[in-house]
């Protein structure tokens, strides 16, 4: 089969490949991933999808805008393909992987070669092969993969000299707007050792000056594992190794953030004080309608704690307007948390209604007008608090 396939390639049929990525570090680190196999067929990278003989999108389906900007992108290529029929397009991530998404897909846009999801994208030359061979509209999904395997080689884009590594896979914690638990599946922690190895690897590459652990809620590594594990011993031990560079880390969950890991990150040097903790809102009755599993009063408790051990600390957060039921009220609590906990920077979304998610069903959607205000007056909240912060 692979003989088939480089013969393929070296008949110069596919030489270049194109991947454009949507979302969140995840999703980048992932396209390190495909364009790791892809470099490995023999394939070139290029940056302009009309230069490329194949075209991956990973996709992220977060929020409806997520979604309508890489439908707008796949749809611009329908002439491209028609002009080059041999041209391959493929697209993975999380957008295919909701439910009855991928037939809709096909049928907006027939063109489409290949459709894989985020737990199989290590088998992507597979996926490759089987459409040269012949075969049409590959739709290929998997919802309860185990961790992908180990020995798979990145194409690190090393922007910022920094190297991602993931620690878990999927999350647990059904946060009642939250589409990724639907699309990336249950929570799987690596194997410190794996992590301490491909740690290793790229610390001998030389070229990187930071490490980022990734996982959407990095405090419950290890909660899978039974072996003593968890994300605190982990940063402890990733920060270790010989080598000048940072830990990075990110998500944390509010609700799982530990004393033991504060004091970690007070005292071990090489470790990040970047916390990004997002807060989603700052209402208790809105967390609640969240699953958020903390309250206001936690949170704060929380970011007291932090600063007290942490003089330092830059504390980043994501919030949502407009979740169904924010009342005016519900807002102001919103503001006057920006207001007390002084962010180093706000990442601020308007709710976006995502189908199979609990939120979905909630009454009292909240109007796209009201939303936008809202996300507005955050942001020109925030951009008076740095201005204040930095004194001018
Ligand atoms: N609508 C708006 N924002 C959302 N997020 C997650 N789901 C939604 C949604 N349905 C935001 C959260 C999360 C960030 C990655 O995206 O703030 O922390
Ligand atoms: Fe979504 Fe909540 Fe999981 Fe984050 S913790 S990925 S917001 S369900």
């Amino acid at each position: 089969m692979l003989v088939i396939l480089s013969n393929f390639l070296y008949n110069g049929v596919m030489e270049k490949f194109c991947i454009v990525t949507y979302g969140c570090q995840m999703n980048v680190h992932e396209s390190e991933k495909l364009s790791g196999i892809l470099l490995k067929m023999g394939l070139t990278e290029t940056l302009k999808p009309t230069e490329a003989d194949v075209i991956v999108f990973n996709t992220c389906c977060i929020r409806e805008s997520a979604e309508n900007k890489a439908k707008g992108n796949i749809g611009a290529l329908k002439g491209y393909k028609k002009k080059n029929p041999n041209v391959i397009i493929a697209v993975g991530g999380c957008m295919p992987q909701q439910k009855g998404e991928a037939e809709k897909l096909i049928a907006k846009f027939p063109f489409i070669d290949i459709i894989f999801g985020t737990q199989n994208l290590f088998l992507f030359e597979k996926f490759l092969e089987e459409r040269i061979k012949g075969k049409k509209h590959i739709i290929e999904l998997e919802y309860n993969s185990p961790l992908p395997p180990e020995n798979i080689e990145f194409n690190r884009d090393g922007k910022d000299n920094n190297a991602y590594v993931n620690i878990t896979y999927g999350c647990n914690n059904f946060c009642t707007y939250c589409i990724v638990p639907y699309v990336r599946g249950r929570e799987r922690s690596r194997k410190e050792s794996d992590i301490i190895n491909e740690c290793k690897q790229i610390l001998k590459e030389g070229r990187f000056k930071s490490i980022t652990l990734l996982g959407q809620n990095v405090n419950s590594y290890g909660n899978d594992l039974n072996d003593g594990s968890n994300f605190s011993k982990l940063l402890k031990n990733v920060a270790s190794l010989d080598g000048d560079f940072v830990v990075k880390f990110m998500t944390s969950h509010p609700k799982d953030l530990s004393d033991e890991l504060i004091e970690t990150i007070a005292t071990t040097p090489k470790i990040s004080h970047d916390i990004h903790l997002p807060c989603q809102s700052g209402s208790t009755k809105i967390l609640e309608a969240m699953n958020r599993r903390y309250t206001r009063e936690h949170y704060l408790e929380i970011v007291k704690k932090i600063r007290a051990k942490i003089k330092d600390a830059n504390i980043s957060t994501d919030l949502i307007v407009g979740f169904p039921g924010e009342t005016e009220e519900d807002f102001n609590q919103t503001i006057s948390l920006i207001k007390e906990v002084k962010f180093s920077q706000i990442f601020a979304f308007m709710y976006s209604k995502r189908k199979g998610t609990i939120a979905e069903k909630m009454d009292n959607q909240v109007p796209l007008l009201v939303k936008r205000k809202r996300v507005n007056e955050v942001l020109n909240l925030q951009k008076q608090i740095l201005k204040e912060y930095k004194g001018d």
